[in-house]
């Protein structure tokens, strides 16, 4: 049996916290509490407990229920949770609501905000009491720590109490807890380097609130696999960030770069993708970062992209007053690096050389220094990620295919990604539920025939018969073009002219004699 006393006791306050609040969301997930939790979040908006200058007042960027869970201390979360399990639902949380809609509420509130400090006396032993075993999330490892800081910087409650006032006042209120920043303090200390470290993520601009958690990779993916069998980091976010992709629910993963990608992500190691054009390279990240719920900004990194896009430069603008002042406008890797985002580099290897170098400290982890910006640092967020995608591994192009654009980088740049993954074409039959799942009327042979298609077009390119690569893309286009026409024109004429609308018109001369003769060899 564990009480919320027995939490309090054996566990640090802020780790207590983190075991109170998962309860909490699973007691409201069982007890259909969500709406009801939501309406507290609505009280408090308007409340004076909340972004107001009252002493017992807590800044919050955005006044939602992670904020405000964030903002209790582990005896007000116990009380929270004893008016979910006791009351009726509709009265769960009356009593939260009360404090919030006090227009002068007592100093001390802030001691067990949003409660008066006493409160705790007149909910009585039991709320501390309560068993709850049952609702303990099973991803939070509730083992024993220290109750006391691991470091032994234990602080007496009089002067923990007067220099959480002056925290207070120096932050603005944001912060009011020198205990639990002592304690984050020695947390991050003693993590394992280089892991990266998830960390809730505050509402700004058009970025809402995030808030991570952990989960088997298996249920995020849906896919059972040994491989797959790791703690992952997921983010849930407030509402819909514009940043995560959009799932893909047709994606189909391989597991094996599955697994890998997911291992660089969680030990922050940048990792590169090789693969012919087309294998889903670019598609794969996104997929990545729209089932775990990350962020993600790419750039291409052709020839096309220079120093004043990527990195920033002066710029003329107009200030408060209508005067014309130059100020330094931030590229794309100084505004990704701030931010928990996976950065996708597209084409790494066209990069071009002065773009290359200014990447050098950012692979290994550290800070830009934005020379145009006065030598400025920019510092990279703890959880920001970089992960490249080339057709080559780097060492230049030995089958001609891509070697226009293509540079041979330095195996400096090449050393500082400690993770390869080789992305091949998916197997032709998976190729072939894709088709089927955007052209589920295609008549079994006109789908016989573009596998076969695909197969003979694909070695084709291997051994360097025809030079342009397809890709799923196209065969899925040809499966619809095909569904839509074989009807009116008979399956052979509809393929064919399919694979001219769609294959034949984008491709060179030599190119084209090859593709005659696999269209001759399927519609024979
Ligand atoms: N495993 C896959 N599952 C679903 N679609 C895929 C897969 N691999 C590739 N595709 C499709 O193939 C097309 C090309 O993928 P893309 O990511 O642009 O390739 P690359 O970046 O390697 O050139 C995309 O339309 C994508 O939807
Ligand atoms: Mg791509």
């Amino acid at each position: 049996m564990t009480t919320i006393q027995n939490i309090i006791d054996t566990h640090a306050a802020r780790k207590a916290q983190t075991i109170l609040r998962g309860a909490i969301y699973n007691i409201a997930a069982e007890r259909n509490l969500m709406s009801e939790l939501n309406e507290v979040a609505n009280t408090a908006v308007q409340s004076i407990l909340v972004n107001s200058t009252h002493p017992a007042s807590k800044q919050m960027r955005s006044v939602s229920v992670s904020q405000i869970l964030d903002r209790m201390n582990a005896y007000a979360l116990g009380n929270m949770i004893k008016e979910m399990v006791v009351h009726q639902p509709e009265h769960a949380f009356t009593s939260i609501k009360d404090c919030f809609n006090d227009q002068h509420p007592s100093d001390t509130a802030y001691k067990m905000w949003p409660w008066v400090a006493n409160i705790i006396e007149t909910f009585g032993d039991d709320a501390l009491n309560l068993n709850i075993s049952d609702h303990i999330p099973d991803d939070l490892n509730v083992s024993p720590t220290s109750p006391t800081s691991p470091t032994g910087y234990d602080v007496t409650d009089d002067i923990a109490h007067a220099a959480n006032v002056l925290l207070k006042v120096a932050t603005k209120g944001e912060m009011d807890d020198l205990q639990g920043l002592l304690d984050e303090v020695v947390a991050l200390r003693n993590k394992p380097a280089p892991v990266a470290a998830a960390a809730v993520v505050p509402a700004s601009g058009d970025i809402p609130a995030g808030e991570p958690r952990r989960v088997n990779a298996q249920v995020v993916f849906g896919l059972k696999d040994k491989l797959l069998d790791m703690e992952i980091t997921v983010y849930d976010w407030e509402y819909d960030n514009p940043l995560v992709p959009a799932k893909d629910a047709d994606y189909i993963f391989n597991v094996s770069n599955l697994a890998d990608a997911l291992w660089a992500i969680e030990t922050k190691n940048n990792a590169w993708l090789t693969g012919h054009t087309g294998t889903g390279k670019t598609t794969f990240i996104a997929a990545v970062c729209a089932y775990t719920g990350r962020m993600m900004m790419r750039a291409n990194m052709d020839s096309a992209i220079e120093r004043p896009d990527f990195v920033g430069a002066m710029s003329v603008t107009v200030d408060d007053d209508g005067n014309q002042i130059t100020k330094f406008v931030e590229g794309f890797l100084p505004k990704a690096m701030q931010l928990p985002v996976v950065m996708l580099l597209d084409e790494y290897d066209a990069i071009r050389a002065d773009i290359s170098y200014v990447m050098q400290p950012v692979l290994e982890g550290g800070s830009l220094r934005l020379m145009e910006d006065g030598g400025r640092m920019v510092h990279p967020h703890p959880d920001f990620h970089i992960m490249a995608t080339a057709n080559t591994v780097g060492c230049g192009d030995s089958s001609g295919m891509y070697a226009s654009a293509v540079k041979v980088q330095s195996r400096a740049s090449i050393n500082r990604f400690p993770v390869f993954i080789k992305v091949d074409y998916l197997s032709t039959s998976d190729e072939m539920t894709l088709v089927r799942n955007f052209a589920p009327h295609l008549s079994g042979t006109a789908e016989n025939m573009l596998c076969e298609f695909v197969e003979l077009y694909r070695k084709a390119f291997r051994e360097g018969t025809v030079a342009t690569p397809i890709s799923p893309r196209n065969t899925i286009t040809i499966g619809k073009y095909v569904e839509a026409f074989e009807k009116r024109l008979g399956t052979n004429r509809a393929i064919k002219r399919a694979l001219e609308m769609n294959i034949m018109n984008t491709i060179d001369e030599g190119d084209a004699i090859a593709v005659t003769g696999i269209m001759d060899r399927i519609t024979g």
